[in-house]
């Protein structure tokens, strides 16, 4: 199983060094520093308002950042949209999962890159193979999609989630940053997609998962780090922080100064 115990930069797949965003009068970001590697999950937590949305948003191309560094595959980058992330191999599932609901779960696959059979001048959507596609993928995740042309709107949110991440998978991510995947899910629902998480990162992608739930962090998360008004309170790694600790921070960072002193002033 591939671990990564430290962060520097050879192997890191996205790093990001004092990124900072303003809109305006408002600074949404003020130094954040942060970095993810092959098989790894970095779980960014942090309370409303600590400018997680804004963070990704940077990562996957919709802001530009005021200032800062941002390197992917250690070469700095510079991207003008969505489109330059997800060439860099950085995919971002946001909550809404982009996903239209009466649409079939293959439609749904493949929107946006559709499959094309041409013969002369006609063209059109390719149904076999993207619902022979859409099985498949979804199979090796334990998901039995009885019907790709089901509308996607009939599985379940858990089942959606893990869509959008194996659609992400398929077309090639190699960093995939998950915004809030399992807040609006159950015990069962959330449990699917944490195995899922955990199953993407042992085949060797870097994983960004945002959450407010320390406990669903602490199940998958190699890395963590919590961000507090714009500025990330430290980078641990799961055997530097236990879940308490974990859960204090987020709180606001009351205990930071204990904690501080605890870890031996790496925060
Ligand atoms: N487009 C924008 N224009 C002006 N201010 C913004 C913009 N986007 C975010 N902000 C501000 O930046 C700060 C961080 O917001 P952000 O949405 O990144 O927080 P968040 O951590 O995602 O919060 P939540 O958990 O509520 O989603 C907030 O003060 C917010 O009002
Ligand atoms: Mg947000």
């Amino acid at each position: 199983m591939l671990q990564r115990q430290n962060n520097n930069s050879e192997t890191s797949f996205i790093e990001i060094r004092n990124v900072v965003k303003h809109f305006g009068a408002v600074i949404a970001l003020n130094g954040v520093s942060l970095s993810v590697g092959s098989g790894e999950v970095l779980c960014l937590l942090g309370d409303n308002g600590a400018g997680k949305s804004t963070l990704i948003k940077t990562l996957s191309g919709v802001h530009k950042p005021t200032s800062g560094e941002f390197l992917v595959d250690g070469k700095p980058v510079e991207f003008g949209s969505p489109r330059d992330a997800l060439d860099a191999g950085i995919a971002t599932v946001y909550q809404d999962l982009a996903m239209i609901p009466l649409m079939s779960v293959s439609r749904n696959f493949f929107m946006g890159r559709e499959p094309v059979k041409r013969i002369g001048p006609l063209s059109w959507f390719d149904r076999k193979f993207a619902d022979e596609v859409t099985h498949e993928e979804m199979r090796k995740i334990g998901i039995d999609v009885r019907d790709p042309n089901q509308a996607v709107g009939t599985l379940s949110g858990g089942e959606r989630q893990c869509v959008a991440i194996a659609r992400a998978v398929y077309f090639g991510a190699k960093v995939l940053i998950l915004d809030e995947p399992t807040s609006a899910l159950g015990v069962a629902q959330t449990s699917m997609v944490l195995k899922y998480i955990d199953a993407v990162r042992s085949r060797g992608l870097g994983v960004i998962f945002i959450t407010h739930n320390v406990r669903h962090a602490y199940a998958v998360g190699n890395r963590f780090t919590v961000l507090n008004r714009g500025k990330t309170l430290g980078m641990y790694r799961k055997d530097e922080i236990a879940i308490d600790a974990l859960q204090n921070l987020m709180a606001g960072g009351k205990e930071l100064q204990s904690l501080s002193e605890e870890l031996g002033g790496t925060i």
